[in-house]
C-alpha cells in the first residue's frame, strides 16, 4: 500500500541529486496551466535550470526547500527565501508552492505551507509573503490557511497560455518580529 508522503527538507545535495523530480514538479504545474513564472513550452531541461539556480541560496542557507515525499518520489515542494536586507531580518518569501496534479487535494498543500511557516519562525522569520494568481488554488489554499490578501494587479503575469491574469498579494504574520541588533519591535 502507498505510504502517506512526508514533508521534510531537502538540503543542497539532496536537491542536486534530485533535479529531475524537482523538475517533473514544476513542469507538470507549468503544463497544468499553473501561473508560476514560466511558459508553455517550459522543459524538464528547463526545471532542472530553474531548481539547479537555487542550489547557491540553499547551501547558503538564503533559501531552504521543504518537499513532500511519498518514498518513491518527490511529489509537492515549497522554497523559503530569507530576505536579505539590512532591515529585513524579520521577513522570508513563500514560492515554487506546488503538488503533483496527481497528488492534489489530499492535504499536501497545506502541510507542505505549514512546514514552511515553521522553518520560518524556526529561523526567526516571522514575517512571511508571497503573491499568486488571483482565483487559483494557490489563492485558495492560502487563504485557507490563514493568510490575509493584500490586493490585487490587474494584468501583472502572462499565464503559461499567453493570457493576462491578476495576481494577489498575501502575508502571514508569525510574529512577534524582533530585529537582532535592537530591542526596539
Ligand atoms: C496550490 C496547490 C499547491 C494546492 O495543493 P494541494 O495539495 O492540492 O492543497 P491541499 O489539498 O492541502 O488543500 C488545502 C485547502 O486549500 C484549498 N484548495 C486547494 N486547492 C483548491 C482548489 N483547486 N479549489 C478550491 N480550494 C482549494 C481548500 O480549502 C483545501 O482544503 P479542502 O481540500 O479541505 O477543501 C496545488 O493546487 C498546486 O500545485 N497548484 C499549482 C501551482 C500553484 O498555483 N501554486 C501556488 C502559486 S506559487
Amino acid at each position: 500500500m502507498m505510504q502517506p508522503a512526508m514533508i521534510r527538507a531537502l538540503d543542497a545535495s539532496e536537491a542536486e541529486a534530485r533535479l529531475g523530480e524537482l523538475a517533473d514538479i514544476l513542469v507538470d504545474a507549468v503544463v497544468h496551466g499553473a501561473s508560476v513564472n514560466f511558459m508553455a513550452g517550459f522543459s524538464a531541461e528547463d526545471g532542472r535550470a530553474f531548481w539547479h539556480g537555487q542550489l547557491p541560496g540553499l547551501a547558503g542557507g538564503e533559501k531552504r526547500l521543504l518537499v513532500a515525499d511519498d518514498g518513491t518520489r518527490l511529489v509537492g515542494t515549497v522554497l523559503l527565501s530569507f530576505a536579505h536586507q539590512p532591515n529585513a531580518p524579520h521577513r522570508a518569501e513563500v514560492g515554487k508552492m506546488l503538488v503533483l496534479v496527481s497528488a492534489r487535494r489530499q492535504g499536501l498543500g497545506r502541510q507542505l505551507l505549514a512546514a514552511a511557516e515553521e522553518a520560518a519562525r524556526a529561523a526567526g522569520r516571522t514575517l512571511l509573503m508571497l503573491d499568486t494568481e488571483s482565483g487559483s488554488a494557490g489563492d485558495k489554499l492560502y487563504r485557507a490557511c490563514g493568510w490575509t490578501a493584500i490586493g490585487e494587479v490587474p494584468d501583472h503575469a502572462f499565464r503559461p497560455d499567453g493570457h493576462l491574469a491578476a495576481t494577489t498579494l498575501f502575508y502571514k504574520a508569525l510574529g512577534p518580529h524582533r530585529h537582532p541588533a535592537t530591542a526596539v519591535r
